[in-house]
């Protein structure tokens, strides 16, 4: 398959990468957590650090940009909003089991070993399997998707992923008729991940989706981003994207892929309901219990947006939920 090389609007020059400041932030949410139980939990805002961005990132990114993935720009996907700066998206994330700050991730997770990894597919389904994700790779259609990303704290960024409808992986282990949802887990090392030693945290990181959600041709695993594999602090070797919905549904580093009849119980959601629905469609009418939905700011320009209902994918998801 052609490797279509689009232009790098993310690469931005330094000087216009502006702080990012004043998003709310769940680094408080985890903190307070460890003191005084979810029931304590206060409106907190992110603390004004300035975006401090070390020297030493670019040298990061290069040994990643060596690894090229060969996969065909699918142009069904635009965005209207520029791209992200691809060295924004590197170090702003949220992967809690290693940090609940979001710019060191990128430094603190050099270490950590993704290849080779097994990805292990079972529960209801007709066709069991164990794959080795650097097989999958070769054997399934790589495509790349410029999506919007939205997460519950607000914050946004448009990056361009790679990787491969989850469908056409659930085709190939057959879901029984029983099945009704997708449960998704993450690796549970807590010698490497260190926050996963804390027990009050209900580890390893659980998503879900309904079959339905999970069979639609937008809900994309990604093992790839902006031309190359993916780097550790955004989910590698394989991660979910579900465009639609806030950026928490979007478990990282997946380990297992489970078909169940009955709706699991993830990360978020056991940690505090009312705050981080099953659903979490993205909705600028339903504000968070703690903040504001109707807008978003975008990571690195800090440009402000009204927020889509469903993200602006409502067209291929809406009927989901008629
Ligand atoms: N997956 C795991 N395993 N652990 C996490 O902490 N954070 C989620 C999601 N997937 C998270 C995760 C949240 S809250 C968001 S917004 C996105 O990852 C962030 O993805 P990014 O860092 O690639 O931008």
């Amino acid at each position: 398959m052609p490797y279509i090389k689009i232009p790098k609007g993310w690469d931005i020059p330094e000087n216009q990468v502006t702080p990012e400041s004043d998003y709310m932030n769940r680094r408080t949410f985890i903190k307070e957590l460890g003191i005084a139980g979810v029931g304590a939990l206060s409106l907190s805002q992110w603390s004004p650090d300035a975006f401090a961005r070390p020297k030493d990132v670019e040298g990061h990114l290069a040994a990643f940009r060596a690894k090229p993935l060969a996969a065909e720009h699918n142009s069904q996907f635009t965005v209207e909003r520029p791209m992200t700066a691809e060295v924004v998206a590197a170090t702003y994330n949220n992967f809690y089991e290693f940090s609940s700050g979001k710019h060191e991730l990128w430094k603190l997770m050099e270490d950590f070993q993704t290849h080779p990894w097994q990805l292990e597919i079972g529960g209801l389904v007709n066709n069991p399997m164990t794959l080795d994700v650097d097989d999958l790779l070769k054997h399934m259609p790589l495509e790349e998707r410029i999506y919007r990303f939205r997460c519950v704290e607000t914050w946004a960024m448009v990056v361009p992923w790679i990787g491969f409808p989850l469908k056409a992986l659930l085709e190939k282990v057959q879901p029984t008729s029983d099945a009704k949802y997708v449960k998704m887990l993450t690796f549970w090392e807590p010698d490497v991940a260190q926050q996963q030693q804390n027990p009050r945290l209900p580890w390893p990181y659980v998503e879900g989706l309904t079959l339905a959600e999970a069979m639609n041709e937008l809900t994309l695993l990604t093992v790839g981003i902006y031309g190359h594999i993916l780097p550790p602090q955004h989910g590698a070797p394989i991660r979910l994207v579900v465009p639609w919905k806030y950026g928490f549904k979007s478990i990282k580093s997946i380990v297992r892929i489970a078909l169940t009849d009955k709706q699991p119980r993830t990360f978020w959601n056991t940690l505090s309901p009312r705050e981080y629905g099953f659903e979490s469609n993205v909705n600028p009418n339903v504000p968070h219990p703690r903040w504001a939905q109707a807008t978003e700011s975008m990571i690195g320009t800090r440009k402000r947006y009204p927020t889509q209902i469903y993200n602006g994918y409502g067209e291929a998801v809406a009927h989901l939920y008629e």
